[in-house]
């Protein structure tokens, strides 16, 4: 199958600081990709470089055969590029269900709940979709982390993207909340290819089909779940000794 995401010699600089450093990766339509590695490996940079919100200074980003690789974030969220943040990002003032409406409404949103005959039931089965039933008339300032983190998910999830990227959505949720995300994780449809940023690696490991592993930049390791668990590089990776 042809690729759907393809990331060629990427790199980002920081005057002296490689954050990343040409890195290849490929997601192919219905993926599940986990990006893991160290604080400061590059994984939220890698993220905000496909998204848009961070232009890189070296390599290529194609979607879909398209280069993408100057294209603004709106743009790129048409093509059908969604994404969480790793601090959830949400309109605190209004209630959750208007922050699902107005997120399917946006200029760079891809109008698909607002299109829709009835668009706040559509919001409604989002929200329930990502077991946030009840709330929906709460402020979103007012929801947990977790709440908040879900409610984000929804709204990604009403641009109906083709690539979801994920940054660590489990931060800051306690273990029954990380169980709940897992399932919900589980159920969302394979029209939708998925790159998991995570630190809780059970809940990786439980989700991808094959795991890339950064480290100060640099990509160094790519594999199934059971290879990615024998692979010295990632323990050296991980025992912050460069491989
Ligand atoms: N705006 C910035 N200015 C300078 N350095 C940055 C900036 N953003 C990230 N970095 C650095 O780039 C590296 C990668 O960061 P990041 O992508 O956030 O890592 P990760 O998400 O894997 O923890 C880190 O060393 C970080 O300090
Ligand atoms: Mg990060």
């Amino acid at each position: 199958m042809s690729d759907l995401l393809a990331v060629d010699g990427l790199g980002r600089r920081y005057g002296d600081l490689a954050a990343l450093d040409g890195v290849d990766l490929r997601v192919a339509p219905g993926d599940r990709l986990g990006l893991i590695g160290p604080n400061g490996a590059g994984k939220s940079t890698l993220l905000n470089l496909i998204a848009g919100s961070l232009r890189p200074t070296s390599g290529r980003i194609h979607f879909d055969g398209r280069d993408i690789t100057r294209l603004a974030p709106a743009r790129r969220a048409r093509l059908g590029i969604g994404r969480t943040h790793q601090h959830p990002a949400v309109w605190a003032s209004l209630p959750a269900l208007d922050n699902v409406l107005v997120a399917a409404r946006l200029p760079w949103g891809r109008f698909r709940a607002g299109r829709r005959a009835k668009p706040r039931e559509h919001a409604r089965e989002l929200l329930a979709g990502v077991g946030l039933t009840g709330v929906e008339q709460t402020l979103a300032g007012a929801l947990s982390h977790g709440q908040r983190r879900q409610l984000e998910l929804a709204m990604a999830l009403a641009g109906e993207p083709r690539l979801l990227l994920l940054d660590e959505p489990a931060a800051g949720l306690a273990p029954a909340e990380v169980e709940v995300l897992a399932s919900l994780l589980a159920s969302l449809p394979l029209t939708v290819a998925i790159l998991l940023v995570e630190h809780h690696l059970d809940l990786v490991y439980g989700f991808a089909d094959r795991i890339t592993v950064l480290h100060s930049g640099r990509h160094v390791h790519t594999g199934t779940v059971p290879e990615t668990r024998s692979s010295p590089e990632v323990a050296a990776a991980y025992a912050g000794v460069m491989p």
